[in-house]
This record gives structure tokens, C-alpha cells and sequence, in this order.
């Protein structure tokens, strides 16, 4: 049977490319025609994509159904829908907990919160899941690390800690902009700070938890450059500001 999207929004176009270029996701999906120009492009690109104006359709002709509607729109929509007691349905939603679209999709009961991120896309990423399910998880796994989550509480976390995505980009788009102000030409810059990053980022994904926590002590010199910029950054309480404001985001998003 075909798998749904209701709300064919950025992280819908991003879950949906990862699931066709990398998952090798076959079966029909139907999404829905609102963000007319996106799913338009959708169906032009993807020969098993089919748009329905009418979210009704969607969930009678889908088995899987995807939410990708924003937070404060999600009750709404889902209460004017009915479900089959047979169907999953799997929220992107944050800040939406299961209770609250369970109460919506009633008689079906099966229903998990995942959280993508835009890299999904290229077929890498974390992707939260709760509660777990090994069917979800099978499909999802081909376009991230799918992480089981058991409590809610955990995943509301890890929603949060999502928060760093604009954050890390910035870091990698301040660090091209300063090696351009000393003179370096723009490409140059953006290629050499992309590829630091990069290759930082290939090097943490090694490590294992205990490894993680040392590896900024153990790769600095003493006296060196490092150690500089990673004390400098520390005086200032840039890593206390980041827990104190993810702290905060974790309150909103409870
Ligand atoms: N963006 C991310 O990186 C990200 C990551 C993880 C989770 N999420 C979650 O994913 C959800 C969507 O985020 P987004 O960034 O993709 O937002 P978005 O681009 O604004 O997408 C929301 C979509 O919902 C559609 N919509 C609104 N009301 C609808 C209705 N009654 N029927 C059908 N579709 C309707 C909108 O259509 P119109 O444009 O026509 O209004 C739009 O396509 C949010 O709850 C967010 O928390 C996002």
C-alpha cells in the first residue's frame, strides 16, 4: 500500500529525496498538494509520487502516513481526519507529544514521533525514533542513523539538541568569512573551512563516547594555536551559554 505525507513542507521534500535517491523506496507516495510548488516539483521529478488535494485521500489510500505539518497547525489538521485502527502514523511534529496525536487518530494506535534533519536528504543523519518501531526503522535506516528512543523525556532531548544545525553552519560560514578578511579569495576560503569541518566532523563520528570527551584535550599542544582558541572561546562561556540555552529550548519543547 502507499505511504502518505500530510504536509509537504521542507522536511517532507528532504525525507522523501532521501528515501528515493538513497533508500531505494519503491512503493507509491502520496503527498499532499499544499506547498503547491513543491509538491508539484515532487511529482515531476519522482514517477511515484502522486498529489492529492484532499488530506481525507491520503489517509484511505495510505498505510503508512507521514505528519509534516508545523507544531501549532498539527492538532488541527489531524482532528478533521479519520484513521483505520490498522494504519501507522509517523509525526514529525515537534513538540507534539504521542498522547496528544494519538487522542487525533484514533482507532489507529501505532504512532511514533521521529525527528529528521535536512541532511536525511543526502542519506545521512540522525533520526530519533519513539517509541521504536522495527517497521519504520527498516525504511528510515536507508537515509540515516536511526536512534530507538524508550521515553519521551529522551526524545524531547534530542529534539532540542537538534537545535545546533544553524549553529554549526554558521560556525563554518564565520570561520570562511574570516580567512576571506585577511585577504584569501571567497571560494578558497568557503572550500578550505568546508573541508575542515568535514574532516573533524568524519573523525568525530569514530569515537565512542568516552573518546568524545577527550578528544579536545588530547588534540591540543600546549602553548599551541588549538589550545588558544579553545580557551579564549571557554573564558568567554561559550559552551556554558550553549547548555544554558539548550536547557532553554528543552523547556519549549517539552
Ligand atoms: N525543517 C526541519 O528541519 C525539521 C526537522 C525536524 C522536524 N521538523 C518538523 O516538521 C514539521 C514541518 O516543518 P517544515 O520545516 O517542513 O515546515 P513547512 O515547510 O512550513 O511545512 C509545513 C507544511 O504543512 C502544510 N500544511 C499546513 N496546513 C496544512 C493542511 N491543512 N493540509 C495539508 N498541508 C498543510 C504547509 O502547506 P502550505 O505551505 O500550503 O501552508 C507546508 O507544506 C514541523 O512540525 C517541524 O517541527 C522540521
Amino acid at each position: 500500500m502507499p505511504t502518505g505525507f500530510i504536509g509537504t513542507g521542507a522536511i517532507t521534500e528532504h525525507v522523501i529525496v532521501g528515501l528515493l535517491e538513497h533508500g531505494g523506496f519503491s512503493d507509491t507516495i502520496i503527498i499532499s498538494e499544499r506547498s503547491q510548488p513543491r509538491s508539484a516539483r515532487l511529482a515531476m521529478r519522482y514517477s511515484n509520487i502522486r498529489v492529492e488535494a484532499d488530506n481525507q485521500a491520503i489517509v484511505e489510500q495510505a498505510e503508512t502516513v507521514f505528519i509534516g505539518t508545523l507544531p501549532q497547525q498539527t492538532l488541527d489538521v489531524l482532528s478533521v481526519l479519520s484513521f483505520r485502527e490498522d494504519q501507522i502514523i509517523v509525526s514529525m511534529a515537534a513538540m507534539v507529544s504521542v498522547e496528544q496525536v494519538t487522542e487525533k487518530v484514533q482507532p489507529a494506535s501505532r504512532v511514533h514521533r521521529i525527528i529528521p534533519m535536512p541532511p536525511n536528504e543526502l542519506g545521512v543523519g540522525p533520526i530519533p525514533i519513539y517509541p521504536p518501531s522495527k517497521e519504520i526503522e527498516a525504511i528510515l535506516s536507508s537515509i540515516g542513523t536511526v536512534v530507538p528512543v524508550d521515553h519521551e523525556q529522551h526524545f524531547s532531548t534530542f529534539s532540542a539538541s537538534s537545535a545546533v544545525m544553524a549553529t554549526f553552519f554558521e560556525l563554518v560560514a564565520a570561520n570562511a568569512r574570516w580567512i576571506e578578511s585577511t585577504g584569501v579569495p571567497g571560494d578558497q576560503a568557503a572550500q578550505y573551512s568546508q573541508a575542515v569541518f568535514h574532516s573533524l566532523a568524519t573523525q568525530a563520528m569514530r569515537l565512542d563516547a568516552q573518546q568524545l570527551q577527550e578528544i579536545s584535550a588530547k588534540c591540543l599542544t600546549a602553548g599551541g594555536l588549538n589550545e588558544q582558541l579553545l580557551h579564549a572561546t571557554q573564558r568567554e562561556g561559550w559552551f556554558d551559554e550553549l547548555s544554558e540555552e539548550l536547557g532553554r529550548i528543552l523547556d519549549r519543547v517539552q
